[in-house]
């Protein structure tokens, strides 16, 4: 490749691992499977290794990835929280090479022998655990402090919630080391997660994709007794070397399993290739009967000396490598296609499948996308299919088996009008899917869009599905401007609807009131205005007035809004339709601008960068914000440029040092309020987390 094409490729690889290792770690939402994720990993890798020159310390191949803050992502359930307080390592948490393929692995174990030089060593092999890292500290035999892998560096403190999970002891017990860490995985077993996912579906709130991100959402919620309820697990696979004096990996863990600590039965001392080769084949398959998910097997060299003379990468250990399953795949039959139309009226076939078990969850639907790659698929009704589970929850079907057709089985068609309101379909020629035109008069895609307005993401109103079904079906709303017209009597003379519950609601709709204006034009559902593009317009425009008068070339000036974007954003503005709805939800008292500059209360700390430390009445996150909105920054570190440490209880040992070496002012939670022109009040825009909030589905309503 010449170096031009590969400076592309290598910037593109970059970001796009970016995106998705935050949709990953930070929203608990992946959008790509593992499998296509590793292999652009590892593109990159191989591109960075031919072309050095392009070498960056910020490179994703450099660094783990991080899920500080986890809970801020748009898709954190309602009551887990941001500002978790983030301490330090005692030693960096770092993450394993991984491939898919055996050879690879054999690879590893010929480099092992020549760098160890004859030193006679051997495998401990064992499960990858497919849930969330932990770093548990015991001092004097007590649990004192739980981390999360946070960035490799510094990870949130969440001891409370860790002291909630079952099997994790407070106190161990026998001869165990007076101060030393241990590291191991959350997990949510495929029962926990199924009795999660029911619950929340009854209360129309968004599932969760899948056990990985319910351990590791579960992990970061505000209330230790909510995290008790999860029934998570844990299981531990790693004292740091530096932490214990045994000779092997093997005994430091059968130690910590006679001190009390939850440590894996599976793990085997392998002394040869064929050995490793043996357990994964083991477990490739035995896997699928665990109550809980792994998506690989690890293999570490199991002398101490060993790995200590094998040492470490950046990223991750010399001495350790995971072999990762391919995603697994289940084969069903095709009993129907289902066509549905979303709030766009894009119109998606969907496919109902004989129910099958898939990586601990049973799968009745899947989708097949578009037209195209039906015909692609060559698919009929009775085919036997291969379903396979992605970063999302919705699975796809990745094949057929040709040898299970039925002679007389025929292609199926694809409407030709919409299967709601039977208006005749259109596709535009760069489109790959069709849709319905009748957009105001299609019954799927108004309450598709009334979800859409609703969901949380946008304007965070307690309504689902089922909730917007009621609406539609009693006449209450057609568009989102009819669902603040709804009267509590209204509510009431619905099905099922009592007191308590259209309270909730109705508190949910006035709070949606405060919800920011970029947020606002999100959820109006404008084509292809998705949170970002939407962001960015909000904050161009600062106001719906100038939006809706800008012209396309207007709209263009704003990065990352193409032609498309443009002249959807002009064509929504242009019907009078939409201006009138725009007009009704402005009456109602909705945010139609301040972009940008919502919260601007004073400037009594302009020009101050302020770092903050420790627990306050409010969180640290409300508390940041109010330093922005009183004109100042809020700073990471302690430097020289900082003005003051606002201290709150159990400020950071760190810190406080820092500031006494470098001459800089520790003020209180009390000095500080009494900064500012006004007194705070104690919940500064604190959130609605008990709102609850409706899933985000804007296509597909697959379960
Ligand atoms: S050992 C220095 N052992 O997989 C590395 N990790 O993709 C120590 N994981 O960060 C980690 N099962 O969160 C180790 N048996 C196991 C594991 C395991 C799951 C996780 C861990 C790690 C990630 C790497």
């Amino acid at each position: 490749m010449e170096e031009q094409a590969a400076k592309i490729r290598i910037d593109e690889l970059r970001e796009i691992l970016r995106e998705n290792s935050r949709r990953y770690y930070v929203d608990n939402a992946p959008t790509m499977s593992d499998y296509e994720f590793d292999t652009l990993m590892h593109e990159l890798e191989r591109l960075e290794a031919d072309f050095p020159q392009f070498d960056s310390p910020d490179s994703p191949t450099r660094r783990v990835g991080s899920d500080l803050d986890a809970p801020v992502g748009a898709n954190a359930e309602a009551g887990t929280r941001q500002g978790f307080i983030q301490r330090p390592h005692r030693y960096p948490m770092l993450s394993l090479g991984n491939t898919y393929s055996i050879s690879e692995i054999e690879d590893f174990a010929a480099r092992a022998d020549k760098a160890l030089d004859g030193t006679s060593f051997s495998y401990s092999c064992e499960l990858k655990f497919d849930g969330t890292a932990i770093c548990l500290n015991y001092r004097d035999g007590k649990l004192v402090q739980a981390l999360t892998r946070g960035d490799g560096v510094q990870g949130d403190d969440v001891t409370d919630n860790v002291r909630r999970i079952a099997g994790i002891p407070q106190q161990l017990h026998g001869d165990y080391p007076a101060d030393f860490e241990i590291r191991g995985e959350i997990l949510m077993p495929y029962a926990s997660f199924d009795a999660l996912n029911r619950e929340r579906e009854a209360q129309e709130e968004a599932p969760f994709a899948n056990p990985r991100n319910a351990a590791s959402g579960s992990l970061k919620l505000i209330d230790p007794e909510e995290v008790a309820r999860r029934g998570l697990i844990c299981t531990l696979y790693h004292i740091p070397a530096e932490s214990v004096t045994f000779e092997s990996h093997s005994q430091a863990l059968d130690a910590a399993a006679s001190w009390g600590l939850p440590v894996s039965d599976e793990r085997r001392i392998c002394h040869d290739i064929d050995g490793i080769k043996d357990y994964i084949d083991h477990w490739d398959s035995a896997r699928k009967f665990l109550p809980y998910a792994t998506d690989g097997i690890v293999i570490k060299i199991n002398e101490l000396a060993c790995q200590r003379a094998l040492g470490y990468t950046a990223k991750s250990p010399r001495w350790a490598v995971a072999y990762k399953f391919k995603a697994e795949q289940a084969c069903t039959e095709l009993l129907s296609i289902d066509y549905q139309v979303g709030r766009t009226g894009a119109v998606t076939p969907v496919a109902n499948l004989a129910p099958v078990q898939l990586s601990g969850t049973v799968v009745k639907r899947a989708t097949l996308n578009n037209a195209d790659q039906m015909a692609l698929l060559d698919i009929r009704v009775g085919d036997w299919v291969f379903v396979e589970k992605g970063g999302e929850i919705i699975p796809k079907i990745t094949g057929i088996d040709p040898a299970h057709r039925a002679k007389d089985a025929q292609p199926p068609v694809f409407p030709s009008v919409c299967p709601d309101c039977g208006t005749p379909l259109v596709k535009a020629e760069a489109e790959a899917k069709w849709f319905c035109p009748n957009q105001d008069g299609c019954p799927m895609q108004i309450k598709g869009r009334l979800l859409h307005f609703v969901s949380r993401k946008a304007m965070d109103i307690l309504a689902g599905d089922m909730t917007v079904e009621q609406f539609y079906a009693a006449g209450l709303a057609r568009t989102p401007a009819d669902l603040y017209d709804i009267s509590k009597y209204q509510l009431l003379s619905l099905e099922g609807w009592q007191d308590k519950a259209a309270e909730r609601f109705l508190a949910s709709l006035e709070a949606s009131k405060q919800v920011p204006f970029e947020r606002v034009l999100f959820a109006l559902g404008i084509r292809y205005v998705g949170e970002t593009t939407a962001k960015g317009i909000a904050r161009h425009f600062g106001d719906i007035d100038t939006l809706a008068a800008a012209t396309q070339e207007q709209l263009l000036e704003i990065d990352d809004v193409g032609e498309v974007i443009a002249r959807s954003v002009v064509d929504f503005f242009a019907k009078p339709e939409h201006l009138e709805m725009v007009a009704r939800l402005r009456a109602a008292g909705l945010r139609f601008d301040g972009a940008g500059q919502e919260s601007a209360l004073s400037d009594a700390l302009a020009g101050k960068t302020i770092v903050i430390s420790g627990n306050f009445s409010i969180s640290r996150e409300r508390m940041k914000e109010l330093i922005t909105a009183h004109g100042g920054k809020a700073g990471s570190s302690v430097s020289g440029s900082t003005a003051f440490l606002l201290a709150g209880s159990k400020p950071g040992p760190e810190k406080l040092k820092k500031c006494e070496k470098l001459g800089i002012p520790v003020v209180s939670e009390e000095e500080f309020r009494a900064m500012l022109p006004e007194e705070i009040p104690d919940q500064v825009g604190d959130d609605k987390q008990e709102t609850g909030g409706a899933p985000a589905i804007e296509e597909l309503t697959l379960f």
